[in-house]
């Protein structure tokens, strides 16, 4: 990414997605200045990469504006588990759309670029299958997942009107549900859900019949797909899908860590949560056609990955900062 060194704030990068960033960009040889007020980070995604003279830390909340001079910005500040993002939703709209306007304000002072990461929640419980990027959506704007839902989706609405009005370079990615190392263990995220309840061979919770679909990309893909829309030329500002096609049920998915951990789990079914989507896989044609972006990691192998991250984890040991 970029010729030279650059400053590049990201925030939200002491999660799960943001941590794996900050460390790409660090070894591309970049200036990193995370940003994490740490709702739903954790200091052991960062810790490894605090003795690099090139990494800052600033424990700051997006929702209040900050003044920093850098020469790019992602942002990925906002909970992105239903667990997290329900438990404070008006502070979730708040991350979303307080945060967005922030960065927005901090990257058209500066005329530098900002890449959002938005969501396939954008498109609700979606009545097109796959989903592309000019389907509007289905979503509930007054449901449990509204908070986070329509603040992403607000959060574009913004990104869009600065890029119209100010001239704003603007990128703006839809992600589809992301797995791999350092995924937060109690988080309620399906796959690391299913990998702690198999590691511990407790019964694999589903919600509903586990008919479900879903598409599952790795994270090492999904950052290669965020530093090449940053890399783009301007005139692609997205919204661009970044997910991998492939559908697979939630008890395919649980089938499958099962026997990837040699658990003795079973599974058990529980109530589906209120607008809990029925399908969901990206349309990834525009990221292929624009950015030449493709996932290349295979579930089976991605899984095996996350799985030997949550034994190290499990035996008490720090894993390393790659997470591999
Ligand atoms: N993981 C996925 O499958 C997925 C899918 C779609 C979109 N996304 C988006 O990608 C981004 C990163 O997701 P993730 O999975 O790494 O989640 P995460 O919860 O691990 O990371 C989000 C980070 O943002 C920080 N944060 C939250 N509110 C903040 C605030 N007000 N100020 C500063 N920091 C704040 C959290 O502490 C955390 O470190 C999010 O914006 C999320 O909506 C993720």
């Amino acid at each position: 990414m970029f010729q030279v060194r650059k400053r590049v704030l990201v925030t939200g990068g002491a999660g799960f997605i943001g941590s794996h960033l900050c460390w790409r960009l660090l070894k591309a040889g970049h200036h990193v200045i995370c940003v994490d007020n740490f709702y739903s980070g954790a200091r052991d995604n960062i810790v490894d990469l605090m003795a690099d003279p090139y990494f800052e830390l600033v424990r700051h909340d997006v929702t209040f504006p900050l003044y920093i001079e850098v020469d790019a910005i992602f942002n990925l500040a906002s909970p992105a588990s239903p667990i997290h993002y329900q438990r404070d939703p008006v502070m979730t709209t708040k991350a979303n759309v307080h945060g967005a306007i922030n960065m927005l304000g901090l990257a058209k002072r500066l005329n530098i670029p900002i890449l959002q990461a938005s969501t396939s929640e954008v498109y609700g419980d979606p009545t097109v299958h796959p989903q592309t990027e000019d389907y509007r959506g289905w979503v509930n704007p007054i449901g449990p997942r509204a908070c986070y839902d329509e603040g992403k989706r607000c959060a574009e609405t913004l990104f869009f009107d600065y890029y119209r009005q100010y001239g704003l370079q603007i990128k703006v990615a839809r992600i589809f549900n992301t797995y791999g190392p350092r995924m937060l263990a109690n988080d309620g995220r399906v796959i690391s859900n299913f990998i702690t309840q198999a590691l511990q061979d407790h019964p694999i919770t589903i919600y509903g019949d586990g008919s479900q679909t879903r598409s599952f990309c790795y994270v090492d893909d999904l950052v290669d797909g965020l530093l090449q829309l940053m890399e783009s030329p301007k005139d692609v500002t997205g919204p661009v899908n970044l997910g991998r096609p492939g559908e697979y049920t939630v008890l395919d998915l649980a089938q499958q860590i099962i026997a990837l951990t040699g658990s003795r789990s079973k599974v058990r079914h529980e109530a589906l949560p209120e607008d809990d989507p029925k399908r969901r896989e990206p349309d990834i044609s525009l990221a292929k056609q624009v950015l030449g972006w493709e996932p290349k990691v295979e579930l089976a192998q991605g899984l095996e990955a996350t799985i030997a991250y949550f034994r190290t984890l499990a035996n008490g040991a720090r894993p390393s900062p790659t997470g591999s």
